[in-house]
C-alpha cells in the first residue's frame, strides 16, 4: 500500500465532527478504496476545550488554522469553517499556494471567490474540491464535472437548501409555525451559523451560483442572481397552493435564454405530482437537463453530519487515488463573463394572493388592471380568511378585507409587476399582494 495520504481539518462543528467519525468508523474500507491509509494528523477549531464527542488526542491542535495549512506534514487541508472571507479564505489561499490539495464545504467562499481560488489552485497543481458544498450529500459536483462532461447543458435547478425544504414541509404537513420549524434545524445542526443565509435564500443562491458555473462556463455572478427566500410565505399561501394542486418549494433555476442566462432563487409553486413536489423534509435535489442525456436528477440528503462528511470524504478519496481535474472542470482562465438574463423577461404563470376590500368595484379594477397588462387568469377565487379575527372579514362585515387567490396563464414578470403595482396603488388591498411564480416542471 501507498504512502498515506496526511489530513489537516479545519472547523470541528457539525461537518468536522462528522468527518472524523466517518474517517474512524470506515478506515480500513476507505483505506482499501484509495490505494492507501487515509490519517487525519492535525486539527484547528476555535475552542480546544470543547466537548466534540470525538477522541481529538491522536492530532497536533492549531489554534491557527492558518499555521496548519503551511505545516509540512500534510498533503490536504479539509475547510470546514464557513464564511465567504476570513479565515476560510486565508486559509483555503494559504494551502493552495504551499502546495496543498484543499477540500472544502464552503458554498460561500465559492460563490464569492472560486474563480479565482480556482486559478490559484491549478497554478499549484493541486485539487480544490467542493462536492459538500452544494446538495449536501447528493453527488452533483461530480456528476456535472465528470459524468455528464459529454453534454451542453441548458437549465439546472433543484431545491438545494434543506433547512427551508424542512421548514416548508413541516409547515405544510403539519402546521406548525416558521420560527419553531426553524429551531429545530438548526439543533440538528442543518441551518448555517447564521440562518438568514439559509431562509433568505443566499445559500440557495451561493450554490446556484457554482451550479451555474459548472453547467454553462461561465465566472460565478452570485450578485446577479435574483433573490427571494422563504420568510414571505404564509400557511395560507401552502392551503391556497395544496387546493390548487401545487407544493410551495423555494429553487434554484439557472437556465440558458435567447438574452443570457437566467439565475434566480425564488419560493415556487411546482404540481403536486411532479418528483420535486415529492422532495420533503431536509432533503435536496439536483435536476440538470442536457442535450444527449435528457434530464437527470438527484435526490438525497442535502444537510447534516452525515450526507454533508459523506460528500467531503468523496472528495478526499479522488485525491487520495489522485484524481485532480481543474475545480470548475475547465481551466479558470477559460471560464466566460456571465451575461444576465434579465429577470423581468422571465416568462411563466404567477400565484397572486391579494386581500381584498369587499366593496363594490374592487374585484372590476383589479381584473382591469391585469387585463392592461394583457394578463390572463386561469382561476380567480374568493377564499374564506383563514382565521375568524373580528372586523377581518369573518364575521361579514361590509368592507373588511377578503383574500382572492388568482392564478395566471404565462406571462412576463414584467406585467406581473406593473399589474401588481397599480393594483396596491388603487387602494383595493390592504396589504402587499403576495406573488409567487409556478413552475410546471
Ligand atoms: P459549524 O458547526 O458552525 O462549525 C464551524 C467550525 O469552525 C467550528 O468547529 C468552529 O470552532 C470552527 N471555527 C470557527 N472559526 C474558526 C477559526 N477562526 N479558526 C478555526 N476554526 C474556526 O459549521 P458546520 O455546519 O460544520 O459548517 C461548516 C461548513 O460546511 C460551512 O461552510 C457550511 O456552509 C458548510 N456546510 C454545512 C452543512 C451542514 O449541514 N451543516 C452542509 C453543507 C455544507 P468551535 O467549534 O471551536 O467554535
Ligand atoms: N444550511 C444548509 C442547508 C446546509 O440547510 O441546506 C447545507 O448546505
Amino acid at each position: 500500500m501507498s504512502e498515506p495520504l496526511r489530513l489537516g481539518i479545519a472547523g470541528l462543528g457539525t461537518v468536522g465532527a462528522g468527518l472524523l467519525r466517518i474517517l474512524s468508523a470506515n478506515d480500513a474500507g476507505l483505506a482499501l478504496r484509495s490505494g492507501r491509509p487515509i490519517v487525519v494528523r492535525a486539527v484547528s477549531a476555535r475552542d480546544r476545550k470543547k466537548d466534540r464527542g470525538v477522541d481529538l488526542s491522536a492530532y497536533e491542535w492549531f489554534d491557527d488554522a492558518c499555521a496548519m495549512a503551511e505545516a509540512a506534514d500534510i498533503d490536504v487541508v479539509v475547510e470546514l469553517i464557513g464564511g465567504e472571507d476570513g479565515v476560510a479564505k486565508d486559509l483555503v489561499g494559504a494551502a493552495l499556494t504551499s502546495g496543498k490539495h484543499v477540500v472544502t464545504a464552503n458554498k460561500a467562499l465559492l460563490a464569492h471567490h472560486g474563480p479565482a481560488l480556482a486559478a490559484l489552485a491549478e497554478e499549484h497543481d493541486v485539487a480544490l474540491n467542493f462536492e459538500a458544498a452544494v446538495a449536501g450529500g447528493i453527488p452533483i459536483v461530480k456528476t456535472m464535472r465528470e459524468s455528464l462532461v459529454g453534454n451542453r447543458i441548458t437549465r439546472v435547478y433543484g431545491i438545494l437548501n434543506g433547512t427551508c425544504n424542512y421548514i416548508l414541509t413541516c409547515m405544510e404537513r403539519e402546521g406548525r409555525a416558521f420560527e419553531d420549524v426553524l429551531k429545530d434545524a438548526q439543533e440538528a445542526g442543518y441551518a448555517e451559523a447564521d440562518p438568514t443565509f439559509d431562509v433568505g435564500g443566499h445559500d440557495t443562491a451561493h450554490k446556484l451560483a457554482l451550479l451555474t458555473t459548472l453547467a454553462f462556463g461561465t465566472e460565478t455572478a452570485f450578485d446577479a442572481i435574483y433573490l427571494e427566500g422563504i420568510e414571505s410565505i404564509a400557511p395560507e399561501d401552502l392551503e391556497a397552493a395544496d387546493d390548487l394542486g401545487y407544493r410551495i418549494k423555494l429553487l434554484g433555476v439557472a437556465m440558458q435564454t435567447d438574452s443570457g442566462i437566467e439565475q434566480r432563487v425564488h419560493p415556487t409553486m411546482v404540481p403536486k405530482h411532479s418528483a420535486i413536489a415529492e422532495v420533503d423534509g431536509v432533503s435536496n435535489c439536483v435536476a440538470v437537463d442536457g442535450d444527449f442525456v435528457g434530464d437527470v436528477m438527484l435526490i438525497g440528503m442535502g444537510a447534516g453530519a452525515g450526507p454533508t462528511a459523506s460528500s467531503v470524504v468523496a472528495d478526499i478519496i479522488d485525491i487520495a487515488q489522485g484524481n485532480t481535474m481543474p475545480p470548475f472542470a475547465q481551466p479558470a482562465s477559460a471560464l466566460r463573463p456571465y451575461a444576465r438574463a434579465r429577470m423581468r423577461g422571465h416568462e411563466g404563470g404567477y400565484y397572486i394572493r391579494l386581500s381584498v376590500y369587499d366593496r363594490p368595484g374592487a374585484f372590476a379594477a383589479i381584473a382591469s388592471r391585469m387585463a392592461e397588462q394583457e394578463i390572463s387568469l386561469e382561476s380567480i377565487v374568493q377564499r374564506r380568511p383563514r382565521a375568524a379575527l373580528p372586523g377581518i372579514g369573518a364575521d361579514g362585515q361590509a368592507g373588511a378585507p377578503m383574500p382572492v387567490v388568482m392564478i395566471t396563464h404565462t406571462t412576463t414578470e414584467a406585467a406581473i409587476r406593473r399589474a401588481l403595482e397599480a393594483i396596491e396603488n388603487d387602494g383595493n388591498v390592504d396589504q402587499k399582494p403576495q406573488m409567487i411564480r409556478i413552475e410546471n416542471l
